[in-house]
């Protein structure tokens, strides 16, 4: 149930040291997708509070920068520490918000509070190098510096862990931050951020406004003080935010949209291919930038692939994310459902067979659908769905699966099942993609860097790269011939 009375539920946002209205008092209402149950208002913010908060940024950046790598480390490690032990309410306010079942949201919160670990532990390990000189009596130093105060645009489909793979870095490389959560998803995104300031991030070091994305983002993306620009959702917005931002020259982090492939080649352990392909396309409803969007199958594999996988399918169960046993929640509204729909019916109308569901359900419910006999034409085939629809295509060759999988401006995950490990090298080597899963249908770790090549993005989060996101590298040349 959604704990309404939970201390984490904030109904303002936070500049500086501040928990505040809008100044003109507008709200946005926030809603269960499940039941349309309103669960709460936040603040409608626009330009002002957002030039406010980049004004509180700057204002903190010099003390935050300077404080010891140590003392950075040991806050984000006390939020890892307190994500954990409110797991349960942040999970409820998850799947209250979000609709993504109970399970699931638990998982997110793990997955979000892994970040925080992560860069604690990295915050300590951002040193420098020297270089052996190629002059007498001169040193060449270089070293990592913060890049400043750093804008972060966050998404609902993973509303707490696309928050901490963004602040994580940037807190342990010395920089603050301003961010905006999804307005469908704010409440967990506020609950996050009082659970940072609860392990000590000192005020204006992180600021967090809900409102008119438009107009935040804008003044984010011309205001020379912002070094940085972190956006996770669509290319199309993503392309917009880089245009903006190219006439302050920021650094730019983008994770945009997929397409992901997954191809299941004849020599593949097809009962695990099937397992795996569940866990890539239907993890929180198919409403993932990493989802397996279109499945190529070796023809001679085919029949036996997609009766596998429809058994896995058919033992799926939506509901709301709050029953017993619900492993599908719903969309998170209606244009969602009706992208679904129409992914389906154009299939259907160029001759895909419908396998199994295919059909939308009261409120903003999807049948998890399997779709037959895909052709290239077809919606699904070049539009990231985001939703419960495997469609899937024969292919002959490997030579045909590695074309036909790069034939897409997108290139963020793409998976492939094989045994055979002359094809697992060759095949990963070219699939163009910047996160390559063979046999394993969830590739997200914090360990391991994430993002992707082509319109798929720039730059990576997590990982040991995540830091390069948000810091600058500097080159110091040290003489010391002078006498002594
Ligand atoms: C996303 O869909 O944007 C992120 C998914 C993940 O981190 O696994």
């Amino acid at each position: 149930m959604f704990p309404k009375n939970s201390s984490l539920l904030k109904s303002t946002a936070l500049i500086g040291s501040d928990w505040r209205a809008a100044q003109d008092g507008a709200t946005i209402s926030v809603h269960n997708p499940s039941t349309c149950e309103h669960l709460g208002d936040v603040p409608k913010m626009g330009a002002i509070e957002a030039k406010e908060a980049v004004d509180a940024a700057s204002a903190a950046l010099p003390a935050w920068r300077k404080q010891t790598a140590k003392a950075r480390s040991a806050i984000l490690y006390k939020w890892y520490q307190l994500l954990l032990t409110n797991s349960e309410e942040l999970a409820k306010i998850m799947t209250a918000e979000q609709g993504k079942p109970l399970a699931e949201a638990r998982g997110e919160v793990a997955y979000g509070a892994s970040f925080l670990q992560w860069f604690a532990e990295e915050a300590k390990r951002g040193g420098g190098e020297i270089i052996p000189a190629v002059k007498d009596n001169t040193q060449v130093r270089v070293t990592r510096e913060a890049a400043g105060v750093a804008a972060m645009i966050t998404p609902w489909n993973f509303p707490i862990a696309m928050i901490t793979r963004k602040l994580g870095p940037a807190l342990a490389c010395g920089c603050t931050a301003v961010i905006k959560p999804a307005n469908l998803t704010p409440l967990s995104a506020l609950a996050v951020i009082e659970l940072g300031k609860q392990a000590g991030v000192p005020d204006g070091v992180i600021n967090i406004i809900t409102g008119d994305s438009n107009a935040i983002g804008n003044v984010w993306c011309a205001d020379d003080r912002v070094r940085v620009l972190s956006f996770t959702g669509s290319t199309e917005v993503g392309a917009k935010l880089a245009a903006l931002c190219a006439p302050t020259v920021k650094k730019l982090a983008l994770e945009l949209g997929g397409n992901a492939p997954f191809i299941v080649f004849e020599d593949a352990d097809l009962a695990l291919a099937a397992k795996q392909a569940i866990l890539s396309k239907f993890r929180n409803a198919g409403q993932t930038c990493v989802c397996a969007n279109r499945f190529y199958v070796q023809s001679s594999v085919y029949d036996e692939f997609l009766s596998l996988f429809k058994n896995e399918i058919a033992a799926l169960q939506v509901g709301d994310g709050f029953a017993e046993g619900t492993t599908i929640g719903p969309l998170i509204n209606q244009a969602a459902v009706e992208k679904a729909a129409a992914h389906v019916a154009d299939a259907r109308a160029k001759g895909a067979t419908v396998l199994f569901g295919g059909e939308r359900l009261e409120g903003h419910f999807f049948q998890p659908t399997l779709l037959a006999d895909m052709q290239e034409d077809m919606l699904p085939s070049c539009e990231e769905t985001f939703a419960p629809i495997a469609p899937v295509y024969r292919f002959d060759s490997e030579y045909e699966a590695i074309a036909r999988a790069n034939a897409t401006p997108f290139g963020l995950a793409a998976y492939f099942c094989s045994r055979d490990l002359g094809r697992v090298m060759r095949v990963s080597a070219a699939l163009e993609a910047g996160i390559i899963g063979v046999n394993e249908g969830i590739i997200s770790t914090e360990v391991a860097p994430f993002g992707g090549v082509k319109q798929s993005g720039l730059g990576r989060e997590g990982a040991q790269q995540g830091m390069d996101e948000y810091s600058e590298i500097k080159y110091t040349l040290i003489g010391y011939a002078g006498s002594a």
